[in-house]
């Protein structure tokens, strides 16, 4: 249980400055959901140690982390908890089932779905099932039930389900899942494509899923029987980390990427700008989007300064046997971002162009776009053609389409 006496305020007020953010900034557009947030005390939920001020601060809590010193366990920003129940339309008599425990959002649930509700929680770590249990017991929700188990399996003990909540991130949709939802329930997960995660709200359609909400996120990995982790390869010494989510790595010459970075830098400007503070992350999607061997940087910003790469934990790079370019973003001006970017090694000039190429595409045509569409097939399915660029995510049980597509038809 959070607190202690360095606490600024009270629970119950950090509670309440806590919601009215959350209302003010637009992450809490439901009554009952601003009514769970009011009621579930946040900081009965985490870790001895955290302040009353951390717990209600509107961002992670870790409450696990594994020996590499990873979080493998975390109570989820305010935020995004607020979303995703949004997402899932959760009504009174639902039943729940949310995968990947911690307590504090399955009391959320609880409170929105009401005594005629039911809701299950599932986590494959005993020690975090044992947490959730005794803080839900503390905290008002004997009823809400949680058990050990992976999520390979889901909890077909208590299914059907109106809704299933994924919180934790996964590379695939298990068939249990599908399973074991109502024939119009929501599946609310963060889905990780290419090495792009993004909260989707599927619902079915015929054999398939298809997103009718997605968001930007990020979550603890998958453990048990569906982990899959991108693999992470050292560049530059420790100074970069290429992340790659292909299932053919083989072909990557660590040596020749190393040696590029550690030549002469190519720069390449677009005449494409973005005002500053302005998200634009469908741009990133589509650079995943490419039939083109791609991963993303996370670049030490103290160690390799001189990348400047737009983004420093996961930055879109093209590659090839020998060379790399990556996004990069400067400053113009107070209102003007221009994009670009940086190339090394011997193929450092064409890939950063073909990056220019790519932006330029997508300022012509899917900027101002929702976003792709995004279906999720079962991995034998014959998926319908279609003229539009798409990427599909081929994994174990599923294959994710992800078709680019303009509101004024073929483009
Ligand atoms: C972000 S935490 C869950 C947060 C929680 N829902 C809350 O109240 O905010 C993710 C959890 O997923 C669990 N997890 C990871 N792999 C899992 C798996 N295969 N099956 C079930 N749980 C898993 C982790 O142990 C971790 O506790």
């Amino acid at each position: 249980m959070a607190g202690s006496a360095l606490d600024t305020i009270p629970a119950d007020e950090a509670r309440a400055r806590l919601v009215n953010q959350l209302l003010a900034d637009g992450s809490i557009t439901s009554p009952s959901v601003e009514m769970a947030f009011r009621r579930v005390p946040r900081h009965l939920f985490a870790p001895d140690g955290v302040s009353i001020d951390a717990a209600y601060a509107d961002d992670v809590v870790i409450t696990k982390r594994g020996t590499d010193g990873r979080a493998t366990s975390s109570i989820s920003a305010p935020w995004l908890q607020a979303t995703m129940l949004q997402a899932a339309r959760l009504r009174p008599g639902a039943r729940v089932l949310e995968i990947g425990s911690g307590g504090y959002n399955a009391a959320l649930i609880a409170e929105v779905v009401g005594p005629h509700g039911a809701v299950t929680s599932i986590d494959i770590d005993p020690d975090v099932v044992a947490h959730a249990r005794a803080a839900l017991d503390t905290a008002g929700y004997p009823h809400v039930q949680v058990v050990t188990a992976d999520a390979e399996t889901g909890w077909p003990a208590s299914a059907p389900y109106d809704a299933i909540i994924v919180t934790v991130e996964a590379s695939d949709i298990p068939p249990a899942w599908t399973d074991q939802l109502a024939p119009d329930g929501i599946l609310v997960v963060p889905l990780r494509m290419r090495g792009n995660t993004r909260g989707l709200t599927l619902t079915r359609e015929g054999d398939h899923l298809i997103a009718i909400s997605a968001i930007v996120c990020g979550f603890v990995p998958m453990q048990g029987a569906s982990a899959n982790p991108v693999t992470r390869r050292a560049l530059r010494g420790d100074d970069v980390t290429l992340r790659i989510d292909d299932p053919d790595t083989q072909a990557l010459n660590l040596d020749a990427l190393t040696a590029a970075l550690n030549g002469p830098r190519v720069d390449a400007w677009s005449p494409v700008t973005t005002p500053p503070a302005t998200p634009f992350d469908s741009l990133h999607l589509w650079l995943a989007s490419q039939p083109h061997p791609y991963g993303q940087l996370a670049v030490d910003r103290h160690r390799a300064a001189d990348m400047d790469p737009q983004n420093w934990v996961a930055c879109p790079a093209l590659l090839t046997q020998d060379s790399i370019a990556y996004l990069a973003t400067r400053k113009l001006d107070d209102t003007t971002w221009q994009f670009g970017a940086h190339g090394y090694g011997p193929q450092a000039a064409p890939l950063a162009q073909h990056i220019l190429d790519l932006i330029a595409v997508w300022d012509r045509r899917y900027r101002n776009e929702p976003g792709p569409h995004i279906a999720v097939y079962p991995s034998r399915a014959t998926l319908p053609p279609t003229k539009q660029p798409r990427l599909l995510v081929p994994r174990c049980h599923t294959i994710t389409a992800i078709t680019w597509t303009t509101s004024g038809g073929p483009a």
